[in-house]
């Protein structure tokens, strides 16, 4: 087989590379004027390609960002998206090649993870993503008076004005998105091109709201109608677009206010944290009811020892786990972590003998706080050649709130 040659793409690329993308969606091509705006958000030197007969057949691209992960450190990561091949070209290695190429690329630039939204859950698991956040969808009945007189709520909402609501999201964004493992920053492509493009080329008529609390505005909320054909007026859906709440007082009044909403028959939002505490706040819990539930963050730790050792850990005993990485060798290795710090002690195979296992992909299981060691064990993920590690691991990795991101790229 002939070698893959997967190259960085020149900005005059870029464009066919964004075409080749989104015909691999099946989505049209972006006229002049949606690509002036699309052009800024690719971030210069990020984006691979694979060219065959002088033409572009493959692409792939990433922005750099940045995760809180548990214990509240900050590292960054690349969040990889537009990852296309074009039709005739597909299931013969161009993937593969550029996802290695790729991988080669973050860990030279010092990015200790790559993350990516998947559109089919059997792509990625190969190159070691694990899916490490998920979220459920919500429907509740609107009614204001559903929300507990009780419930907390220690601050004011305000509705934004149209020219107020990027630099107001931006910044409530930036302050409280990263305070729970999972969150990421939003660098200017993201907000130019996923929210300015909703609010100014849609045209649609957005709620945008702010919350603020005792020390200022503290969460913010999105939303536009839902397209629901016949529906009356009273019968009409709200679509929460985006809505971050840095504590329940501010979920309590953000989708207070949403549900208070006049004409509209329910609020409805997809991929929420796994533990927004609606049910919590309702009169009715049934008033809300689960629509599903699905991967959100797909995780790649590109740097093992360097992620293993800025995670914060719960009091537990000593645990050895060792890691296999088929893909990135220096990953390798028997981790002890112990007294709320995780090292590397040994190699693969050496005389530190691992009580428990897992692939790379595993680990990002855990990593964030989603999935606890004894599910991974007990579903073949993870290995336990010691049993009485898993409870210690258990504890090791728990997190107290459910990891989750809510930033879609
Ligand atoms: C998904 C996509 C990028 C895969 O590219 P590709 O070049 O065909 O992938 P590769 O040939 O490197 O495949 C590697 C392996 O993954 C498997 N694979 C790839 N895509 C798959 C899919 N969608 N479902 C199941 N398996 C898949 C291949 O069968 C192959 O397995 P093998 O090694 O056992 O033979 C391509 O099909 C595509 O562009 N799809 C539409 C757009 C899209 O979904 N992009 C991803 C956005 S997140």
């Amino acid at each position: 087989m002939s070698t893959i040659d997967v190259r960085p793409l020149d900005p005059d690329d870029l464009r066919s590379a964004h075409t080749l993308f989104g015909a691999a969606l099946h989505h049209a091509p972006a006229d002049d004027a949606a690509w002036a705006r699309i052009a800024s958000s690719y971030s210069p030197g990020r984006t691979l390609g694979v060219h065959e007969d002088g033409a572009l057949v493959a692409t792939a691209t990433s922005f750099p960002s940045e995760m809180a992960v548990p214990g509240g450190a900050v590292l960054p990561f690349a969040a990889v998206t537009r990852v296309g091949v074009r039709a005739d070209h597909t299931r013969r290695g161009l993937l593969t090649a550029m996802m290695r190429a790729q991988l080669e690329d973050v860990a030279a630039r010092g990015e200790a993870f790559a993350s990516l939204r998947a559109s089919e859950a059997r792509i990625y698991g190969r190159f070691g993503y694990g899916v490490a956040t998920r979220g459920r969808g919500v429907r509740v009945r609107a009614d204001a008076a559903l929300v507990r007189a009780d419930a907390p709520r220690t601050g004011t909402v305000r509705l934004l004005e149209r020219a107020e609501i990027a630099p107001v999201l931006r910044d409530v964004h930036a302050r409280i998105a990263l305070r729970r493992a999972g969150g990421m920053t939003r660098n200017d492509g993201w907000w130019g091109l996923l929210l300015e493009r909703r609010l100014e080329v849609d045209r649609a008529h957005v709620l945008a709201l702010v919350h603020r609390g005792p020390d200022g505005d503290d969460g913010f909320a999105l939303a536009r109608l839902g397209d629901e054909p016949g529906a009356g007026f009273a019968e009409r859906r709200l679509d929460v677009v985006d809505l971050h709440a840095a504590d329940a007082a501010g979920t309590a009044a953000l989708w207070g206010f949403l549900l208070g909403t006049d004409l509209i028959g329910s609020v409805q939002g997809d991929l929420r944290p796994l533990d927004e505490p609606l049910e919590l706040l309702l009169t009715d819990p049934r008033a809300c009811a689960v629509t599903g539930q699905g991967d959100e963050v797909w995780l790649r730790i590109v740097d093992v020892p360097t992620a293993l050792a800025a995670r914060g850990y719960g009091t537990a005993e000593p645990v050895l786990l060792a890691v296999h990485d088929a893909l990135r060798e220096a990953n390798a290795g028997v981790y002890r972590i112990a007294d709320g710090v995780a090292e590397r002690v040994g190699p693969l195979g050496g005389p530190v003998r691992p009580e428990l296992e897992c692939g790379v992909a595993g680990l990002a299981m855990a990593y964030l706080g989603d999935r606890r060691p004894s599910e991974l064990v007990a579903t073949g993920w993870w290995t336990a050649p010691d049993a009485a590690a898993v409870p210690r691991a258990d504890a090791a990795f728990a997190t107290a709130t459910s990891p989750w991101c809510g930033t879609f790229f």
